[in-house]
């Protein structure tokens, strides 16, 4: 079993230390696991420049690695190569530091499970070139991971959004999630070794993140010592509302119902839209389906009107030139 620990914090700090006793948990349920470390404060992971090179290159049979050269592609083959991942990352105003979601954007699209299997779907009937054996299929192994959002603050008010967002973390790569640890009042902490509960549980965090591994998915339990969300995948407690009694859950695109009983909110969200969470390949296909869509609209209509979108691209280009006339 190979095991990545990823702190998106500063070096020896509340991520290093949160994260490390979660790897402690593992080394001693699992003392054959080889274990990984990698602090990414002083790395250099750009953001993407949404060139497509990585898709374009795929659908030419060739590999879709990042033509940006920094330090992302040590980390992505960190990535690559776990069984068992445990994420940490700071919250920076309610959401995880950016530097996380440069690597989340750079990552998530090029181990998107259904996008890659479309191609190489293609590859395979002739339809695109290259061989679909060519692609390290392996880079798409099943995976599990835990998040561990830390913030300062002393309520959850100020950390609103972090460990919904460190769920995108494994997403596209449909890693199967086993905790998202929200270790906020940092602030008041002062240091985690302060509080045995938080050690505690992240040894727990760690062991069962390691176990989840060995099990069928059926068999795996949340691990929530912190209080569940009301999505039932993702187990968040953030809704999109629209002013009906359908809500959605913004990080699985799963719609639910809600009713009230008194001061009670109740939110359903049934099996059939659980199983199109963003996260199964079922809600991954439908956003290949619609990306592939997208040529077929929008190609004739430019074309059709390329004589006008250049006019008017001008006002773009020339802005500075234009807005001193
Ligand atoms: C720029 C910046 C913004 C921050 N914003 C928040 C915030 O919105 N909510 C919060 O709870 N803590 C916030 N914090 C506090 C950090 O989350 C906290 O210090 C955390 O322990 C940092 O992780 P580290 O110790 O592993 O580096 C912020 C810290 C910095 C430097």
């Amino acid at each position: 079993m190979k095991v990545l620990g990823l702190s998106f914090g500063k070096v020896n700090a509340n991520c290093d230390i949160l994260s490390k006793e979660a790897l402690y948990g593992i080394h001693a349920a699992y003392p054959q696991a080889e274990i990984r470390f990698i602090n990414t404060q002083r790395l250099t992971i750009g953001r993407c420049i949404g060139c497509g090179a990585c898709s374009t290159s795929l659908e030419r049979g060739k590999d879709n690695d990042c033509v940006i050269k920094d330090d992302f592609q040590m980390v992505e083959d960190a990535v690559r190569e776990a069984d068992v991942i445990i994420v940490a990352a700071p919250v920076y105003v309610l959401q995880p530091v950016g530097q996380f979601k440069d690597f989340v954007d750079r990552f998530s699209c090029r181990h998107d499970v259904s996008a890659i299997n479309w191609v190489l779907d293609r590859r395979r009937s002739g339809q695109l070139p290259g061989q679909a054996g060519d692609y390290p299929i392996e880079r798409l192994k099943r995976r599990t991971v835990s998040y561990i959002s830390v913030g300062g603050a002393t309520t959850a008010n100020w950390v609103s959004m972090g460990t919904a967002t460190l769920h995108l973390f494994g997403i596209s790569a449909m890693m199967k999630t086993i905790a998202n640890y929200n270790a906020y009042k940092m602030g008041i902490t002062g240091n985690p070794y302060l509080n045995q509960q938080l050690i505690d549980d992240m040894h727990e965090l760690g062991r069962r993140t390691a176990e989840a591994f060995t099990l069928p998915d059926e068999e795996i339990e949340w691990f929530a010592p912190t209080g569940d969300g009301v999505c039932p995948v993702c187990h968040q407690n953030l809704l999109a509302v629209n002013g009906t009694t359908s809500v959605e859950c913004p990080i699985c695109g799963i719609e639910g119902k809600i009713s009230i009983e008194g001061d009670k909110l109740h939110v359903v969200f049934p099996p059939e839209q659980q199983a199109r969470a963003r996260g199964t390949f079922v809600g991954l296909r439908e956003h290949t389906v619609e990306i592939q869509g997208f040529g077929a609209i929008c190609g004739p209509k430019i074309m059709a009107n390329k004589d006008f979108l250049a006019q008017r691209m001008e006002r773009v280009k020339q802005f500075e030139n234009r807005i001193r006339e």
